[in-house]
């Protein structure tokens, strides 16, 4: 009678291998934004009504994006967990969960805006990016280029947004403009 072959060990779950140590969280906020951290919980009714905006701030203190880091660091100031604040961050595409660009274009891809030339003012913000497509850092790290959804602007399309200020009627040249000031 033949012995029975040994059995091969379990294989370890998949998700196991793939998963990340947990970030360490930064400590939020540092203090030269824990007075606004302050005066903006105090407008809302609750820590986590305030979520998006302290998020905002944060992003502008770091360079513009919201590492895994400062994600848990805002989730443990807010009282949320960290995967309530990731489901925020990658809702909303004014948040960016990679180093962006220096500076921020952000075209509107909505149909007024498109009917009114923003697939132009789109490609013109690429190329002066040197950026292969819309939310790809351009080549030398100056601008970040968006797709975005109506900007609340259609009555004056095609609407930009530079570094966050709303322009409207954009024509190409404006455009060119706009983002040669940048520096
Ligand atoms: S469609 Fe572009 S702002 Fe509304």
């Amino acid at each position: 009678m033949s012995a029975t072959p040994p059995r091969a060990p379990a294989a370890a779950p998949k998700d196991v291998e793939a998963r990340q140590p947990a970030p360490t969280p930064v400590a939020f906020p540092p203090a030269a934004l824990k007075d606004e951290c302050e005066a903006i919980l105090s407008r809302y009714p609750t820590r986590q009504a305030a979520l998006i905006p302290i998020l905002l701030l944060a992003q502008g203190h770091y360079d513009n994006w919201v590492s895994p880091e400062v994600e848990a660091g805002v989730a443990e100031y807010i009282g949320v967990s960290d995967s309530h604040v990731r489901g925020v961050l990658s809702f909303y595409s004014m948040f960016n969960l990679k180093p962006a660009g220096k500076h921020e274009v952000w075209v509107c891809r909505t149909l007024t805006c498109w009917l009114r030339g923003a697939a132009k003012l789109r490609d013109t913000a690429l190329e002066k990016a040197q950026a292969e497509r819309a939310g790809v850092v351009g080549e030398d790290g100056k601008f970040l280029v968006k797709n975005m959804e109506c900007l609340g602007l259609c009555e004056v399309a095609p609407a930009v947004f530079v570094d966050g200020v709303a322009h409207t009627n954009v024509t190409n040249e404006k455009l060119v403009e706009l983002m040669d000031a940048c520096e």
